[in-house]
């Protein structure tokens, strides 16, 4: 199964998979962080797409082109704000990334890249977040064996290091 996860740092809206998520709000219109990033590479045509979503639960994932993006889609996801960790978040956060993949295999997609969910502007603390992914991707992974490949994308080194410690320790 861990075969089938790798780890990178970099800019998640140069990745060429089927999807990227997007750690997005539930409005879908757009922000910064990925958000902005993704929006800025996609074009102006994935918010015309976003805006006839109707939003999105926190929890839940919703599906839509890539536009410019080398993604053929984008997994558009909104992860809990961190609130002390006593609201449900750990959760509300297993939840996305569950969500994630069942909409990458009810579309058929083989590959998906995801930022680091929560730990930007929402303030989930690193190391429970990464805790939480790698797990819940790992059910997942084994839940959709088609699924080929899940590419966490940190942002940066110190994330990539927390990601592989807790990989290996899985
Ligand atoms: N590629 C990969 N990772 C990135 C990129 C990028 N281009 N830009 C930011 N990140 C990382 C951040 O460093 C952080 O580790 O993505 C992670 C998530 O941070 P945010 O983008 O702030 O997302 P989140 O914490 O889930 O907050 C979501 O912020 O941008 C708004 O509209 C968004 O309201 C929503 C909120």
């Amino acid at each position: 199964m861990k075969e089938r996860i790798r780890l990178a740092q970099g800019d998640l809206t140069k990745f060429l998979v089927d999807a990227i998520v997007n750690a997005a709000n539930s409005s879908l219109l757009g922000g910064g962080g990925v958000d902005g990033a993704i929006h800025r590479a996609a074009g102006p045509e994935l918010l015309i797409e976003c805006r006839a979503l109707g939003g999105c639960e926190t929890g839940d994932a919703k599906i839509t082109r890539g536009y410019s993006l080398p993604a053929r889609h984008v997994i558009h996801t909104v992860g809990p704000i961190y609130r002390g960790g006593h609201s449900g978040e750990s959760q509300k956060l297993s939840r996305c990334y569950r969500r994630c993949f069942e909409v990458a295999a009810e579309n058929g997609l083989k590959s998906l890249a995801f930022p680091s969910i929560s730990t930007g502007a929402y303030g989930y603390p690193i190391n429970e977040a990464c805790q939480i992914a790698l797990k819940t991707s790992l059910e997942q992974l084994k839940r959709f064996p088609e699924m080929e490949r899940a590419i966490f994308v940190c942002f940066s080194g110190r994330d990539l290091m927390i990601y592989a410690k807790q990989l290996a320790e899985l």
